[in-house]
This record gives structure tokens, C-alpha cells and sequence, in this order.
């Protein structure tokens, strides 16, 4: 018999107009993914396609100034703000509910992206032209093409091996 939060989960893991399901990242890489993107209370951190909002909570956690929360799917991004309130951090908090391609990613110091290799390609150009030099962006399991990691870090799991990417904006584009 499944649970209510399993079946939900599924209801919510695809939404039309998404361009990957959601799938969210397991608290035991979080710690890496601050670490890898060296995570301080200058940063505003963004997710794209943040899911239920665990990874700009966990940000908050760590500090950062400001945390934007982009997740296309309303029911996502209502159980986002849920858990964000839960910890009382809602004030840190940007939510906005749109596609990614049309978010404004120019203030952003550290973004976060756990989507497929060609949603990162389509999303390339866009990091290009808006991100900052020295911006870090971390991605999960998959490599944005055409960019040169600066470090890759594999992480054990249970049942597979993640692999998580630090790239900075002004060399890996280079
Ligand atoms: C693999 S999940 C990752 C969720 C979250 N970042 C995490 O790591 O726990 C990908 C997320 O991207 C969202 N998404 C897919 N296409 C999107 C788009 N075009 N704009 C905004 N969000 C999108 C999905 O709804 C889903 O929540």
C-alpha cells in the first residue's frame, strides 16, 4: 500500500512544461554541494528547478544572504515554501514560480542544477550571458557541455555513485 507522501511525490514529479522530472537530490550529497561551491553569507544562491526547495533551504542554513527558489511546477514550489516556513525561513527566500529559461540569473553568485546534460547545453548560452564572472555553479550527474569543470567530486550512495561539478563562470567558459 503506498503512502500519501509517495503518491503525491509522483503526482508531483512530472508537470507539463518541465523540462526534467523531479527527482530531488539526497541529503547526503547537500554537504558536499555547499562545500563544493564554498558557500558564505555573501552568496545569493540560486536553484533552477528547485523541486520542494530542500537545497535553497539547506543554503539558507549555511547562511547565504539570499536563496531564489525557480521551480516551474506550482505544487512543487507551494511544498517549497511549506518547508520553508516550517524552518522559519521564508524572509530568505526568493520563490519563483517560471520556467528557468525565463528567470533573470544576473545577481546570482553560486546556481545550483540538478536537470539532464541537454537541458544544461540548452541552458548554456543563458549562463553565458547573465552569470557574473566567478560565479560557481554546481551541477549533479550531469556535465554542462562545452564547459571545463574545475572539480568533479564523486560521492557514494547506497546504490550508485553521484557526481557532482564545480564549474566557475569567466574560466570554465573559456
Ligand atoms: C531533478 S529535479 C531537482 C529538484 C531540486 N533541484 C533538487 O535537487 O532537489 C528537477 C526540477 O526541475 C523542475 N523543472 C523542470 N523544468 C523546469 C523549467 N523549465 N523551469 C523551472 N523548473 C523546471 C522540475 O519540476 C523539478 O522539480
Amino acid at each position: 500500500m503506498w503512502s500519501f507522501e509517495e503518491v503525491m511525490g509522483l503526482v508531483s514529479a512530472y508537470y507539463e512544461g518541465a523540462r526534467v522530472p523531479w527527482v530531488p537530490t539526497r541529503e547526503e550529497l547537500l554537504d558536499m554541494v555547499m562545500r563544493l561551491a564554498n558557500v558564505s553569507p555573501n552568496d545569493i544562491f540560486y536553484d533552477l528547478g528547485c523541486g520542494d526547495g530542500r537545497v535553497v533551504l539547506r543554503a539558507v542554513k549555511e547562511g547565504v544572504k539570499k536563496a531564489v527558489c525557480v521551480e516551474i511546477n506550482p505544487t512543487l514550489i507551494e511544498r517549497a515554501k511549506e518547508n520553508a516556513k516550517a524552518i522559519n525561513a521564508l524572509d530568505k527566500i526568493e520563490f519563483v514560480n517560471e520556467d528557468f529559461f525565463k528567470a533573470n540569473l544576473s545577481e546570482a553568485s553560486v546556481v545550483y542544477m540538478y536537470l539532464l546534460t541537454s537541458v544544461n547545453k540548452a541552458l548554456r548560452p543563458k549562463l553565458e550571458a547573465e552569470l557574473k564572472d566567478g560565479t560557481r555553479v554546481v551541477t549533479l550527474d550531469f556535465e554542462i557541455p562545452g564547459w571545463r569543470p574545475v572539480q568533479v567530486v564523486e560521492v557514494a550512495l547506497p546504490m550508485r555513485t553521484a557526481r557532482l561539478y564545480l564549474y566557475v563562470k569567466g574560466v570554465s567558459d573559456k
